[in-house]
């Protein structure tokens, strides 16, 4: 048995693709490990949205080349391999900069890491794949071998929205869907291996248009699988949001009344020029039609702070944006030049300390918004998933429709099952409960 060594970087979508590059390297003997050093093989599956999550892989694979060398001086080969966003946008950087490294595979074409392995053995070279078969991926990745409680299922990729700040359209190319059969194959194949919740994934996941299916009729039929108890979908761009979608949060009582929805800026000006293409009161506006079907949803965001040209008054414009919608919980950044995208050729970039205040003021008032409202959830009996034990003895961990981390103690199990709990105290990170 040879042992395979993933680690992985950024979005969940890395996260699923690197469980398919296990799949498919099982074939040719390779089995996880934990340990890098243990390992025949390593994979960075690697993130490019900003730019210390690209700096990361260089000094990562700095480290990694001293263990190659040093078990090479044992006789033991160790293969290193690149794969993600890093290396679809820096293919041929990352070879110059770390000659050690032996693959290098975009993100569309890992699914060829067996034929790539299998060449770079034969030539005794490094193998090089960074083009863009993505149906072609689609239709070549296994069956999954396994599943946890709750399971990725990237159903859409790409992105054809091209906002100026960010490297995905270039990194993961033009939108497309997968086909609705294929979606509710593999589906089927997760909850026959445990899976309880299906957390459907893509850049643009609520645009979604698999064989004519909108996102909306393909959580219907995914609701039809027996033993799915839900279903969650992730990441939303608030143009894509339309009425079938809506509807369906208040119609399928499987689909978790959860919403990840970013929308970057509360100011008009920023979000023209991220070419966001709406206003802050479409969002708004949105929001209240959300929520009319769906009074519960707890809603999600992403911002980022000190884009090129953002003043103090358009800063404010997001605070003001966070205080009208209220969040549930909601990741925030500082604006990241990234080479190669509309706006880090803009002149006024903002100052590094500037950024950095606006960060703190956006997460301490997001941080409050979380703490209202999982402290509004206390007292309430909530069904919870139970998903893996927890760190601490004799407790289990889940989740609440709205996705807050529930502790219970009690027995392992409830794992893989729907009970109610009765919320009774918060956390810094998590809710505490008891059995109902
Ligand atoms: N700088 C900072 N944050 C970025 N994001 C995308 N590109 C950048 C960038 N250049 C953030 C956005 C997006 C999330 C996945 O990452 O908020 O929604
Ligand atoms: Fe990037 Fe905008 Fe596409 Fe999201 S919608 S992946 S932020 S370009």
């Amino acid at each position: 048995m040879k042992k395979l060594h993933i680690k992985t970087y950024g979005c969940q979508m890395n996260a699923y693709d690197s469980a398919k590059m296990a799949d498919l390297l099982a074939p040719l003997g390779y089995a996880a490990t934990d340990a890098a050093e243990d390992a025949d093989m390593v994979i960075l599956n690697t993130c490019h949205i900003r730019e210390k999550a690209a700096e990361k892989v260089y000094s990562e694979l700095g480290k990694l080349r001293t263990l190659k060398n040093r078990k090479a001086q044992d006789g033991n080969r160790m293969w290193l391999a690149v794969a993600g966003c890093v290396a679809q946008a820096e293919g041929e950087e990352i070879v110059r900069r770390q000659p050690a490294v032996d693959l290098v595979v975009g993100p569309q074409s890992y699914h060829r890491l067996p034929e790539m392995i299998a060449r770079a053995e034969r030539e005794q070279g490094r193998a090089l794949e960074t083009d863009f078969p993505a149906l072609e991926k689609f239709d070549s990745i296994p069956a999954p071998r396994g599943s946890g409680v709750s399971a990725f299922l990237t159903v859409q990729e790409g992105c054809d929205k091209f906002c100026t700040f960010c490297v995905v359209p270039y990194t993961r190319g033009a939108e497309h869907s997968r086909a609705p059969d294929a979606v509710l194959a593999e589906a089927r194949t997760l909850v026959a291996k445990g899976a309880r919740e299906i957390v459907l994934l893509g850049q643009n996941v609520n645009a979604y248009e698999g064989g004519g299916w909108n996102m909306a009729k393909l959580c219907a039929a995914l609701a039809g699988i027996e033993g799915l108890a839900r279903i969650r979908y992730t990441t939303s761009h608030p143009r894509d949001m339309d009425d079938d979608l809506i509807a369906a949060h208040r119609d399928n009582p499987k689909l978790m009344p959860y919403l990840h929805l970013p929308v970057q800026s509360g100011s008009d000006a920023m979000l023209e020029a991220m070419n966001r293409q709406h206003k802050a009161d479409d969002y708004r506006r949105l929001v209240e039609r959300i929520r009319a079907a769906r009074p519960d949803i707890a809603m999600t965001s992403d911002f980022i702070v000190g884009f090129p040209g953002e003043s103090d008054a358009d800063f404010e414009a997001t605070l003001q944006l966070v205080r009208d919608v209220g969040y549930a919980t909601a990741f925030s950044f500082k604006y990241s030049r990234r080479p190669g995208t509309p706006a880090s050729t803009l002149r006024k970039q903002i100052p590094e300390d500037v950024k950095a205040a606006r960060l703190d003021a956006l997460q301490k008032l997001l941080l409050s918004q979380q703490y209202d409202f999982d402290d509004s959830r206390i007292g309430q009996v909530l069904p919870v998933l139970f998903e893996r034990a927890a760190r601490q003895d004799g407790q289990v961990m889940g989740r609440t429709p709205y996705l807050q981390p529930v502790h219970v103690t009690a027995q392992g199990a409830l794992l893989g099952t729907v009970a109610d709990v009765r919320i009774e105290r918060r956390t810094a990170n998590s809710l505490h409960g008891v059995l109902a």
